[in-house]
């Protein structure tokens, strides 16, 4: 039974992540995905807000689940039995530091392994960052975020 972690902040989550969620809950037996709660970030979204959109939008994969978590994420993924993490990479700016993120990772966690999967090239320019940037100016965010998710973002700018 393999079972991956796919963690992030999620805030909020993009077509770019659910590219990668879609293409990893075939590799593994049951993927989780777990947005850090980080108390230092200020953030868009609650964890509990977050984990809400994510339910919504992977309710009908069958393998998997939503999940949260504080602090490593070397600790988390032992805790629930997560051998390998999951990462994203849409560039070398990302490849440099999700590299060195999985130096540490192995150091700390050491059964865990990460599997880095390219982002598909419709999504290399997506960022949970774009997407606020773009929204809090009123712009259009259809190709970057779930269609379920769209309306959420609307009304948090809207306050
Ligand atoms: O959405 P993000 O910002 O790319 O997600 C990054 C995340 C949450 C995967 C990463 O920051 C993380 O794992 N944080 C928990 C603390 C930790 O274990 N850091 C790894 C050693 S640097």
């Amino acid at each position: 039974m393999k079972k991956a972690i796919y963690a992030g902040s999620f805030d909020p989550v993009t077509l770019g992540h659910l590219d990668i969620i879609h293409r990893a809950a075939k590799l593994f037996d049951t993927l989780v995905v777990a947005v850090l709660e980080n108390p230092n970030k200020c953030s868009l979204f609650t964890v509990e807000e977050r984990k809400k959109h994510l339910e919504l939008v992977l309710c009908k994969m069958e393998n998997v689940e939503v999940a949260s978590f504080r602090g490593l994420l070397a600790d988390f993924a032992s805790e629930i039995g997560a051998t390998t993490a999951v990462r994203g990479l849409r560039n070398a700016v990302d490849f440099a530091s999700e590299y060195q993120m999985y130096l540490i990772n192995r150091k700390l966690g050491k059964e865990m392994e990460t599997v880095f999967l390219a982002a598909d090239e419709e999504h290399i320019s997506l960022s949970s960052t774009n997407v606020k940037e773009v929204a809090v100016f009123g712009g259009n965010i259809d190709f970057m975020v779930p269609q379920e998710i769209k309306p959420f973002i609307i009304e948090k700018y809207k306050k």
